[in-house]
């Protein structure tokens, strides 16, 4: 791809040398690198050791050092001008409004941590877990929870009862907040009642949910257990009105939250990120990548039960003492402008979204766009999938009118924050549609073959990183082995202590350095920007009585990216039925949630798998996207193939028809 020079406003006019300058310094010694970054922040005690390589991966950063993330978010800005500036201009799905200022934030959250510690008695090293929607309270508990010295476990409003109870288990989590119901398109989603059915699934497991929080939002009638059972705004209410907790004094090498992804099992993973280092990763982060300046409004429309909203609705911004837009509802809602509206109405200068949220508001036609100004729009970003080079021009042009740089920022819920994107806020490269660019500082990437070896540049290869970064996870809840497995054992030569993190990640780097991320090296799929495991969907489908195997495998979508498709066998005396296939679609609707349901369960009478019984999903891949199906010489039984790519035939026809 040819180097494109585009034009910005003019402070952004691209700068590659002062960019690369900066880079490489901090990567000839990235200890005193982020030494001197982490000195930004507020800490009690400043760590002994900046990075603790005794035990690898198991990285320590700022061993010895002491803080709370909340002296960072919230504290520090008591008495200077920003505490009485907005944190949050929030907008629910009906337009009602609030604008909660940093003063309002702070007192609210010192409350409820009040109440948390003494009158639901939540102490340091507890884990609560919170199954709420995009409203105010969200943050705050989190901060609340974090204040105590507890972790946090978000869990994503749209996950099913069961996802919830299985996360609720994993963490023994004893208290619980969620809320009466939120607005999406137009509908109350009761969203106590799962979480009521998810206490007693984790119940029948032996885990007691002993407190259940519960914010009125919706103002809906739910179903109640007295003694276990609390108001939220009764909570504060109780709280005395200035009361102050101290932000309980936490080792940098705490655990600040836990966070669920999908995995390549059917058990998701949770991800542990640390106090001292997410939080000096995130907040310096969200300065390469967001340029903030006084007068900014950021509008990341992620919903925080994903990393994208921990980091960039909750930490980095109130760390950096920027006002935000946060909104609850379906973002076509009640029309497709809704964006549009939002981000003339509170003047957004920084806007951050994914490819899918593009890709569907492009759909619609740029009059929608074109009856709004967006004129203050000064970057903007995107997250969570490869953008199509159409998307980014098109967002580049229509929505940036040519003027913002696309920040397009790659990373994992287990990198905490950006590790691969533009840096305006340093000095903005040359941008190349498609492309996340370069490492951000401190990190070191590469693109390497099967083997380890570095690529050629324009080679396809797999990504990975280097050396340790501040924000990287600290392993996953309970399962230190599958840590180690997942992402440090595929390059790694522990005997030459040659220690390398595997994301699981195609990409390739072009002559002139830039990385491009092409998607997912792993059995995990990515729809709409989130992360599915194909074998977590495929263990869903398998509690059906009816189905005897399952494959489940990506099928590219134009709005979507991904979208899941199941190829399933039945078992003897089940035949294949619109019915059923209904029936499939809702097992996974209730044991995992909306966003996973299949578009398509395709009815085969058997699956293409190896001699040893694996199935073969990249076969079922190839086909899907009418790819050659490759060395097929392990294959058991060469009909298979015939027989899914008749079914894969059929779906096609449909999708088209
Ligand atoms: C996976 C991580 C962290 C934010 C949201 C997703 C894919 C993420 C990009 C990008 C191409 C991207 C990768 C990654 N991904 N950002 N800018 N370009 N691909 O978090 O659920 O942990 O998923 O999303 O495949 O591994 P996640």
């Amino acid at each position: 791809m040819p180097e494109e020079h585009l034009p910005f406003s003019e402070e952004y006019t691209p700068g590659r040398e002062a960019y690369l300058d900066f880079y490489r310094k901090s990567i000839e010694d990235i200890e005193a690198f982020w030494d001197e970054r982490a000195r930004e922040l507020v800490w009690y005690r400043t760590w002994d050791i900046i990075l603790d390589r005794s035990n690898p991966p198991f990285y320590r950063w700022f061993k010895g050092g002491e803080t709370n993330i909340n002296l960072n978010a919230l504290d520090r800005w008591v008495g200077s001008s920003i505490f009485n500036k907005a944190a949050y201009y929030w907008e629910g799905e009906p337009g009602d409004r609030r604008v909660i200022t940093y003063r309002e934030l702070y007192r609210e959250v010192n409350r409820l941590a009040w109440a948390l510690r003494n009158l639901i008695g939540v102490k340091r090293g507890d884990t609560v877990t919170l199954y709420m929607p995009m409203i105010p309270e969200l943050p705050v508990t989190m901060l609340a929870v974090t204040r105590v010295g507890a972790i946090h476990s978000v869990v994503f409003s749209g996950f099913s009862s069961q996802a919830l109870a299985d996360r609720i288990i994993d963490a023994r989590a004893r208290v619980l907040v969620t809320v009466d119901g939120f607005y999406r398109r137009g509908r109350v989603i009761n969203l106590k009642e799962s979480a009521d059915q998810a206490v007693a699934i984790a119940r029948d497991k032996g885990v007691e949910v002993e407190k259940v929080i519960v914010v009125k939002r919706a103002g809906n009638t739910v179903p109640w257990s007295g003694g276990r059972d609390v108001w939220y705004h009764k909570l504060l209410d109780e709280a005395p009105e200035r009361v102050y907790v101290k932000p309980e004094p936490m080792k940098a090498d705490d655990v600040l939250f836990i966070l669920y992804t999908s995995g390549t099992t059917g058990k998701p993973k949770g991800i542990m990120h640390s106090v001292g280092g997410y939080m000096t990763y995130v907040y310096n982060v969200f300065k390469w990548n967001w340029d903030p300046r006084p007068g900014d409004v950021f509008w990341c429309a992620a919903d925080i039960g994903w990393i994208t909203g921990h980091t960039y609705i909750v930490y980095g911004p109130l760390m950096n003492g920027v006002t935000q837009v946060m909104y609850e509802g379906a973002p076509d809602y009640p029309d497709p402008g809704r964006i549009w509206e939002i981000i003339d109405r509170y003047d957004v200068t920084t806007f951050y979204t994914s490819p899918t949220l593009l890709r569907l508001l492009r759909k619609y036609g740029d009059e929608w766009v074109e009856k709004h100004s967006l004129e203050t729009l000064r970057i903007l970003g995107t997250v969570g999938e490869p953008i199509n080079p159409e998307v980014w021009k098109w967002y580049y042009e229509k929505i940036g009118k040519g003027k913002a740089p696309i920040v397009d920022t790659w990373w994992q819920t287990e990198t905490g924050a950006a590790m691969i994107s533009p840096a305006p806020g340093i000095s903005l490269v040359p941008l190349k549609p498609g492309s996340a660019t370069y490492p951000l500082p401190g990190i070191v990437a590469d693109v390497v073959d099967y083997t380890g070896e570095p690529v050629k540049p324009g080679e396809k290869g797999l990504l990975v990183v280097k050396e340790p970064w501040p924000g990287m996870l600290m392993g996953i809840w309970g399962d230190p082995d599958r840590y180690v497995r997942t992402y440090w054992s595929m390059f790694s030569r522990p005997e030459k202590g040659i220690w390398i993190y595997y994301p699981a990640d195609y990409a390739v780097r072009d002559e002139d350095g830039y990385f491009w991320l092409l998607g997912r090296a792993d059995e995990v799929l990515n729809v709409a920007g989130h992360r599915l495991g194909t074998i977590e969907l495929e263990d869903a489908l398998l509690t059906h009585p009816a189905v005897s195997e399952a494959a489940v495998v990506g099928a590219p979508d134009p709005v979507k990216g991904q979208v899941p498709v199941a190829a399933v066998v039945l078992r003897e005396g089940y035949e294949p039925s619109e019915e059923l296939e209904k029936e499939l679609r809702e097992v996974v609707r209730r044991l995992i949630g909306p966003i996973a349901v299949p578009a398509k369960i395709l009815f085969v009478k058997k699956l293409p798998k190896t001699r040893s019984g694996k199935i073969m999903r990249r076969i079922l891949i190839a086909l899907i996207e009418d790819r050659p199906i490759g060395d097929v010489s392990t294959l058991e039984d060469p009909t298979a193939v015939e027989e899914v790519k008749r079914a894969i035939d059929e779906f096609k026809k449909l999708m088209k028809g």
